[in-house]
This record gives C-alpha cells, structure tokens and sequence, in this order.
C-alpha cells in the first residue's frame, strides 16, 4: 500500500493537467478556466526553439518562454555549468563574502554595460532589481544633501514588476488595485506608441518624441524637482506591446534627467542579452544611464538571475565610514545562477548571436509585416526580435476593439486558437490588444515564416468570428 499521502498519490494517478488545477497557484491566471472544462497546458519538454506538452504535441516557442530563453531550449552546454557549479559550490551568499561566480559576472556585465556603469548589485529577478534601484535611488539622495528625493516618474501601461515598490512604478491600474495602497511616489508620464500619438504628431515621430520626453519634465516641474528620485524607463517598452523609442527620444530623457539631477534607469529586464541585438539595448540608441535593471536573458533561463548595475557616482558614498546599503536577497547572485550566466554570455560571444539579431531582425520586421494585409491588423512595432502586433476592429479610423470584444477576442478565442494551431506567444489587452513575439535568439528566416504562418490563419479565422 502507498505511504504517500493522498494529494500525492492523486498526483500520480490523474493527469498533471488536474493536479495542476487542483494545487498549483499559476501567477497571473484565472483559474475558473480550469474549472469549466479547460485543460492546464503542461510543457513538459524543450529543444531550440520548440517546446512539447505532456499530450506529446509540439509548439514553436514564440515568446522564449517569457523573454527569457534566449539561446533555445535544451542547450546541454548551460545544464552542465549549472551541474558543475552545483558540485564545487551549489551556495554562498554575497552579504559580506564573495565567490568567483559572482565577482567574475560582476566584473563581465559592467564591461558590457555603457559608460561608468561599473556596481553590480545581484537579484533573483527583474522586479527585485527594479526594487533595489529605487531603493538605491533614495539612499543615494539622502546621503549626498538631497533628502527629499524620492518620487520615480514612469511611463503609462509599463511593466516593471509585483513587488509593491516596483508594482507602484508599474503603470497598469488594473494589476495595482487589489494591493493598494501601494508605496507612494509613483508618477506616470505618457509612453511612446506611436500608432496612438496625438493627431497633431501623428505623421512626425521625431515630433512625437520630443512632446512625450518633455512630459517627464512637466511631471518633474509639478511634482518638485526636489522630490523626484528617478525616471524608469524600457529601452522598447513590452506592455502595450513593444513600443520603441521615438528618434531623440532617450537623449532628451537624459538631458531632462540631467537638468534636474534625476538619476535615469534603463529597465533592461527584457531588452538587455542579445533581444534588442546588443548586450544591453540603450547601447544601440547612444545613451548612458545611470542605472540598468535586468534579468531574464542572463541565464537564458537555465537558472534565476537578475542585476540592478550602477554608475561609479551611485556607489561613491558607499565607499566610505558605515555607509552601507542595507539591501539584499539570500538567492541574489546564487553560484549556480552566476556559472550559468557566465556559461550563456560565453555562447553568446562564440555564436555571435548579437550579431546574429542584427543580420535578422530586418527580415523579422519584413516577415511580420506581410500580416499588414489581413483587416485586423493596425500595426506592427518593435526592434531587434521583439515584436508587437496591434489588432485593430477598423483599420482607417485605428478604432479599437471595446472591452467586451477585446475579452471574446483574446480571451475567448487568440489565446486558444493560437496554441492550438502550434504557436506559443502572448495576446495582450494591457493597453489596446496586441499580440506579442520575442522568439529565441537563434532563430532564422524558416522560424519567422512559421510564425508568420500560423498568425496569417489564426487572425484570419478571428476576423471572421468577430
Ligand atoms: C521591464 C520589466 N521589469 C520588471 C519585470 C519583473 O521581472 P520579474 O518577473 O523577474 O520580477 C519585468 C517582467 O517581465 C519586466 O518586463
């Protein structure tokens, strides 16, 4: 008989599927799904840019699991640094000692990094490392005579994070709600969607930028110069569905951000490692910050690891008498994780595969941008591999879908559809409805056509259910 208790034995005898909706807490899931019939997806498997579920069916991973797996799945090479490293040393923290993990990533990453961006501050994530810049942000002010800065300025519909510091830079009302109040001191400033800009920029980007830069400034000027901390910005923002920055737009930010000594952070957590076809993506636009955050593609996901990087200015009066940042995270630069990003990083160079983006992210565009034809499609928008499709209900007026359609559309049937048809990606209503790629690194012009492929038919078949 099994000495198991009940759950387990369950476990062993239903499917995972039922297990699954039965005991684990999916992030970011609404679980009545699961109770009306629907069947939890499983991934059980992964090799390059393909992912198996535990029914035996293969998908194409359109979204590198969730912009994270860079390199592709099964990379033996990354599984075997993390073995390696389990064996010498499987765990130290970084509070007071160091190992040769994390000084050697340390000293990697701000070779990488722009400028004098030299600290290395190690997380387990991208909101912990957007936590930890703003809490840097504070205590820096505080012990160099400016006490009063604290605010972060932000953008509307980013994404930044769950932890409650991070979440109130987050410019999503919906994902804030529940847990407010949340920290104060979180102001948000337009983003920089284009296809959405006022009508009097509607046909000069540069025009727009500038507009939506100088935004940052008014907010500064309302809120005080003196209580603003920092401004938080992706270098292609992912919610909303991957707006770039309009030409201009990052220098006038860190002219503003020099005028009123405000410290700005580039929240790298998707676009750094390769996405946007360099190390860190504010590099291919020409500009230092003073802060990069990121994450994800470190490790291309063989392991968790996130970096908040800061300039030689920020660390300054830390160098000296008590000063401490009284900060940190017991898994923050975890051997295991420090091995594998070192691993990571150097197939990265062996396999030149920011190069690789730059050769292909034209065809990407190119291929994506034959679904311009279908109606339902009101824009495409990215850079390097990481795109956004924006649906649209009438493409010469831009409307968009209303709530309820937006719900029947993505929910009821793109989510659905595109899976079944073979296609991992996000559709997204954070903002208007897009839908959202950000293939592993590795893939080429076959891949984008795949892709193409199956979002040619399943937005076909959406148009005609509308
Ligand atoms: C720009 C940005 N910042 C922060 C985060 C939060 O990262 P994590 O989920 O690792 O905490 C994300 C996650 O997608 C992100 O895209």
């Amino acid at each position: 008989m099994s000495t198991l208790p009940n759950d387990v034995r369950e476990t062993s005898e239903t499917s995972l599927a039922d297990a699954a909706r039965d005991h684990l807490w999916m992030h970011f899931t609404r679980h009545s799904t699961y109770y009306q019939g629907g069947h939890v997806p499983v991934i059980v498997k992964g090799e390059g840019p393909y992912i198996w579920d535990d029914q035996g069916r293969r998908y194409f991973d359109g979204l590198a699991g969730l912009f994270v797996v860079q390199l592709g799945h099964g990379r033996a090479e990354l599984a075997a640094a993390a073995a390696k490293q389990a064996e010498e040393l499987a765990f130290f923290p970084i509070w007071s000692y160091a190992h040769p993990g994390a000084i050697a990533l340390a000293e990697r990453l701000a070779h990488y990094a722009p400028g004098d961006l030299n600290r290395v501050f190690f997380t387990s994530g991208g909101g912990e490392a957007v936590e930890t810049a703003w809490k840097l942000a504070k205590q820096y002010f505080k012990m160099t005579g400016k006490p009063t800065k604290h605010k972060v300025i932000s953008r509307s519909i980013a994404y930044h994070g769950t932890p409650q510091g991070a979440l109130s830079i987050t410019g999503i009302p919906p994902a804030k709600v529940p847990f407010e109040p949340l920290v104060p001191g979180g102001v948000k400033v337009p983003n920089t969607n284009f296809y959405r800009a006022p009508e009097e920029f509607k046909y000069d980007e540069k025009a727009f930028g500038l507009w939506a830069a100088n935004r940052i400034a008014e907010a500064i000027e309302f809120e005080g110069p003196d209580s603003v901390a920092a401004v938080f910005i992706e270098p292609v923002q992912n919610s909303g569905g991957c707006f770039p920055p309009p030409p201009g737009y990052l220098d006038r930010v860190r002219e503003i951000c020099d005028e009123y000594d405000v410290l700005m952070v580039a929240d790298e957590t998707i676009t750094a490692f390769g996405r946007i076809g360099d190390m860190f993506a504010i590099k291919r636009f020409g500009v230092t910050p003073d802060i990069i955050t990121c994450a994800k593609g470190m490790t291309s996901g063989y392991s968790p690891m996130g970096a908040m990087i800061a300039s030689d200015r920020l660390f300054e009066p830390f160098k000296t008498g008590t000063n401490a940042f009284l900060h940190g995270y017991t898994w923050g630069g975890h051997p295991v994780g420090a091995a594998v990003a070192m691993a990571n990083l150097d197939l990265f160079e062996s396999e030149g595969i920011n190069n690789h983006v730059q050769e292909n992210e034209g065809a990407f565009r190119r291929t994506l941008e034959k679904l311009s034809d279908l109606p339902i499609v009101g824009d495409v928008r990215g850079a390097g591999y990481f795109y956004g499709i924006e649906l649209v209900k009438d493409k010469d007026t831009r409307e968009t879908f209303d709530e309820d359609e937006s719900e029947r559309l993505l929910r009821g049937f793109l989510s659905k559809a595109l899976f079944d048809n073979g296609l991992y990606c996000r559709a997204d209503d954070r903002g208007d409805p897009v839908i959202q790629l950000s293939p592993p690194l590795i893939c080429d012009q076959s891949h984008f056509d795949e892709i193409e492929q199956i979002l040619r038919k399943v937005l076909t078949d959406a148009w005609s259910i509308l």
